[in-house]
């Protein structure tokens, strides 16, 4: 071993780069900074859109963090990890996302501050840690119970939806959204895309948009000949195809006289009637099916006067059996009425100018239902979606948590009070760290009094010293001044909260702790031998 002393060990590929230390922490946190700084200015109902324009030259407007981030391109490595930040909130709880990316940020910012006065990384990530748990439990402290009560999840549910450029229509939007959260609360599925499909039609005004309790399929019927519409319809759902089987080019069936070649194809007629028949004898009068229907078949449905659909989405027959209480069949023949599922109409309607689709509609306990969104441009309905996608999630959330708190920064005013407190217990470099972790918490008063246009300094300091008198007071957006947030029915669901302080604190924890970044050297895009220059694609990565 002493041989090698002197020697230089070089254990890293020839042009690989490597930042360690400080220089790493600092330009991690930059690249995190950049990120949350770009989404900061949308914060709160007063807060800005953007337009992002992707490779095609298509514009989406919008106010929305989680889409904000899905669609910039990021590259850097822990840019990405912020940009996960949102995904994670989002895909928890469906709202908060801003929130999360932008204490993530401030987080950070504070951190950095205290790498500058020598405070280590381990001392700052030990202090947030025991800070996140601590603010769990205040928020739960200040939580009110509102178990039932359909007026505040309507307020929750606009609280989620301000800012997004809806305003004038918020009402109608709000009590669509806990319509439909509320019908699909007791149902097995967990994912609200799995049991609310949204359906955008452009043409018509917003206050057509409607609940439909049952679904729209994006189909039309098989068959002029059959009905359009259907009433009391009993619905099969089916997997599979109804057609004949095509032979596979090397069957080979050797048919010596004519009389043989009408039987066979008699045959195989004949088995398609029989399934006809069996979906008749179920008592089926509407039938949606996975795969294809055959002309044969088809005509067979018509003549019996059942509505069919074919090549309906997995999707869709999953939901259309929750909103109608059918089962799925794998097997016609075996097929019975206990299989079937309601609904009072099912109906080809046409929608917008060109396009046909078929409605299940008027299911007495619907699982699943579908929400028609009506709006005039498709940029504009696409915002719609993603703020009704929103309010649907926070309303469920309570449906089922029953638990709220005040919005408007009243909760990070609060954690941040109740912290600074908790790191006075403390000693040492972790008071600091602590103090840091509650300082960022009141970014979120900050931005929405910036975005607002007000004096973020006096908003925080009248908002700190009435926190006194009550721990729900929030920035009220038009005055200014604070004001009781549950007064004025800004509230949101505990869990965007105690999610967006979770996944924030993860975030910035998980980038402290890296000191040292080795990047492999980029692989150069150059064309192979015998390739044009302008043949080579860009590796995967
Ligand atoms: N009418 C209102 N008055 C004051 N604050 C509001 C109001 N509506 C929403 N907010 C606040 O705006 C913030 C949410 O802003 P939003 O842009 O939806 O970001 P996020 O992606 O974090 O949900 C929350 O702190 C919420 O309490
Ligand atoms: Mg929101």
């Amino acid at each position: 071993m002493a041989g090698l002393s002197g020697v230089p060990v070089i254990i890293l590929k020839e042009g690989s780069k490597r930042e360690t230390g400080k220089d790493a922490q600092r330009r991690n946190i930059a690249a995190a900074k950049a990120i949350s700084d770009s989404v900061r200015t949308t914060l709160g109902p007063k807060g800005m859109d953007k337009m992002l324009i992707d490779g095609m030259g298509d514009a989406t407007v919008t106010n929305d963090g989680a889409t904000i981030l899905r669609e910039i391109d990021v590259d850097n490595p822990v840019a990405k990890m912020i940009v996960e930040v949102a995904k994670a909130q989002d895909d928890e709880i469906g709202d908060g996302t801003t929130t999360a990316v932008i204490v993530a940020g401030e987080l950070l910012k504070n951190a950095e501050a205290l790498i500058d006065q020598n405070v280590h990384p381990t001392v700052i990530v030990s202090g947030y840690k025991q800070a996140s748990a601590k603010a769990q439990q205040i928020l739960l402290d200040m939580a009110v119970d509102v178990k039932g009560d359909r007026e505040m999840l309507q307020k929750i549910a606009q609280t989620a939806m301000t800012g997004k450029g809806i305003e004038l229509f918020m009402k109608k939007l709000s009590q669509i959204a806990v319509d439909a959260a509320s019908a699909v609360a007791n149902s097995p599925i967990v994912d609200l895309e799995e049991s609310v499909k949204i359906v955008k039609i452009t043409g018509g005004s917003i206050e057509d948009s409607e609940i439909n309790y049952g679904l729209v399929v994006e189909k039309e019927r098989l068959n002029p000949m059959m009905p359009k519409k259907v009433e009391d319809a009993r619905i099969m759902l089916l997997e599979g195809t109804l057609e004949i089987k095509k032979l596979s080019t090397d069957t080979k069936i050797t048919i010596t006289e004519a009389q043989e070649l009408v039987s066979f194809k008699q045959g195989e007629e004949k088995v398609l009637e029989d399934q006809v028949e069996a979906i008749s004898r179920a008592g089926a009068n509407v039938v949606f099916c996975q795969k294809g229907i055959g002309q044969v078949a088809s005509h067979f449905l018509a003549k019996k006067g059942i509505m069919a659909a074919r090549r309906v989405k997995d999707e869709d027959l999953k939901m259309l059996a929750l909103a109608t209480g059918a089962k799925i069949v794998g097997d016609v023949m075996a097929a019975t009425a206990k299989d079937l599922g309601v609904a009072k109409i099912v109906e080809e309607r046409k929608v917008g100018t060109d396009k046909q689709m078929i409605f299940v509609e008027g299911c007495t306990n619907a699982k699943a239902v579908s929400i028609i969104l009506h709006g005039a441009s498709e940029v504009f309905l696409d915002e719609m979606e993603r703020a009704l996608e929103d309010a649907l999630y926070v309303a469920l959330d309570v449906i089922r948590s029953g638990k709220i708190v005040p919005g408007g920064g009243a909760p990070e005013i609060k954690v941040a009070e109740k912290i600074r407190e908790f790191a006075s217990t403390l000693s040492g470099r972790e008071q600091l760290a602590v103090v840091a972790f509650a300082d960022a918490m009141e970014v979120v008063p900050v931005a929405l009094a910036e975005n607002a246009g007000f004096d973020p300094v006096n908003v925080l300091m009248a908002l700190r010293s009435k926190h006194q008198e009550g721990s729900n007071y929030g920035l009220n957006m038009n005055t200014g001044q604070p004001s009781d947030m549950l007064a004025l029915g800004v509230v949101e669901p505990l869990k965007v909260k105690t999610q967006a302080v979770k996944s924030a604190t993860e975030a910035a924890t998980m980038i402290l702790r890296v000191d040292d970044v080795i990047a492999a050297k980029q692989e150069e895009l150059k064309p192979k031998p015998g390739q044009s220059p302008h043949d080579y694609t860009r590796p995967p990565y």
